[in-house]
C-alpha cells in the first residue's frame, strides 16, 4: 500500500526526455534529431551489457553518434555490471550526464565523485525492488536520480505504480537537505497517464521511450506531456 499524501516542494520545470531505445534504428541520426526537433529537453541513451540485464543495446559509437546530431544534452544511462570500466569511453563520446546503478558491483561513490572530477553530471539509478533508502548515503554527490519504474532491459514494459511513493520519500528527503535542484527521474512505462502521476510525486525528468517514438506527432506528446504534468503540480 502506498500512501502517498507527504508533503513536498513541487519541481519548477518538467523536463521529457524521449528514450532512443524506441527508435528505428535504422535512422538513429534522424531520430536523434527528431526528439530536438520536437522540443525534448535532453536525449536518454540506454546502455546494455548482457549481463546486468539480459539485453545488449548501445555503446560509445552510438552516443558519439548523437552528439553529432543533436546538441541538447545526452543522458546516458549505464546498465553495466561494471561501469567503472567504462565511464571514459561514454565521457569521450559526449555524455552529459553518466547514470550508473546501486545495483552495479563496483565502489558506487568512487565512481560517482569520478564522473563529477571529469565533467559530468553524476547519476544514480535504482531498480523497482531496490528501496530509497539504499541510495541515500550518495544522494548528497549526485546531481540526477533515476527511479525506475519498470525492471531494466527491455521497452514497451508496463509501468510500476509503487515507485509513486519511492518518488515522493526521495522528493521530500531532497527537500529535507536542502537540494532542491536535485533531478529526479523516473524511467519506464512513461505515457501521458502515469507521467502526470510521478511528477504529482516529485519527479522532474519524465523519461519516455515507446510513447514517444511510437507517436507521429512527437512534438505535440512531449508538450502534452510537459504541460499536464506542470498542472498536476499545483492541482
Ligand atoms: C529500460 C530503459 C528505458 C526504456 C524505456 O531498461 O532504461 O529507458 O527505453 O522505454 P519505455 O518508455 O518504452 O518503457
Ligand atoms: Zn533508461
Amino acid at each position: 500500500m502506498c500512501n502517498t499524501d507527504l508533503p513536498y516542494s513541487p519541481p519548477m520545470h518538467i523536463k521529457v526526455l524521449p528514450s532512443l531505445l524506441a527508435a528505428d534504428f535504422a535512422a538513429l541520426g534522424a531520430e536523434a534529431v527528431r526528439a530536438e526537433s520536437a522540443g525534448a529537453d535532453a536525449l536518454h541513451l540506454d546502455i546494455m551489457d548482457g549481463h546486468f540485464v539480459p539485453n545488449l543495446s548501445m555503446g560509445p559509437d552510438v552516443v558519439a553518434m548523437a552528439k553529432r546530431h543533436v546538441n541538447i544534452p545526452l543522458s546516458v544511462h549505464l546498465m553495466l555490471t561494471n561501469p567503472h570500466e567504462h565511464i571514459t569511453s561514454f565521457i569521450d563520446a559526449g555524455a552529459d550526464s553518466l547514470l550508473i546503478h546501486i545495483e552495479a558491483e563496483c565502489d558506487v561513490p568512487e565512481v560517482l565523485q569520478r564522473i563529477r572530477e571529469l565533467g559530468v553530471r553524476p547519476g544514480i539509478t535504482l531498480n523497482p525492488k531496490t528501496p530509497p533508502e539504499m541510495i541515500y548515503p550518495v544522494l548528497d554527490i549526485v546531481d540526477e536520480v533515476l527511479c525506475m519504474s519498470v525492471e531494466p532491459g527491455y521497452g514497451g514494459q508496463s509501468f510500476e505504480a509503487c515507485v509513486l511513493l519511492k518518488l515522493r520519500n526521495l522528493r521530500n528527503q531532497a527537500d529535507s537537505r536542502g537540494m532542491s535542484n536535485l533531478d529526479i527521474l523516473v524511467d519506464g512505462g512513461i505515457n501521458a497517464e502515469t507521467g502526470v502521476q510521478c511528477a504529482a510525486q516529485g519527479a522532474n525528468g519524465l523519461i519516455a521511450g515507446t510513447y514517444l517514438y511510437g507517436s507521429p506527432d512527437m512534438q505535440a506528446e512531449i508538450s502534452r506531456l510537459r504541460e499536464e504534468a506542470t498542472a498536476s503540480l499545483s492541482a
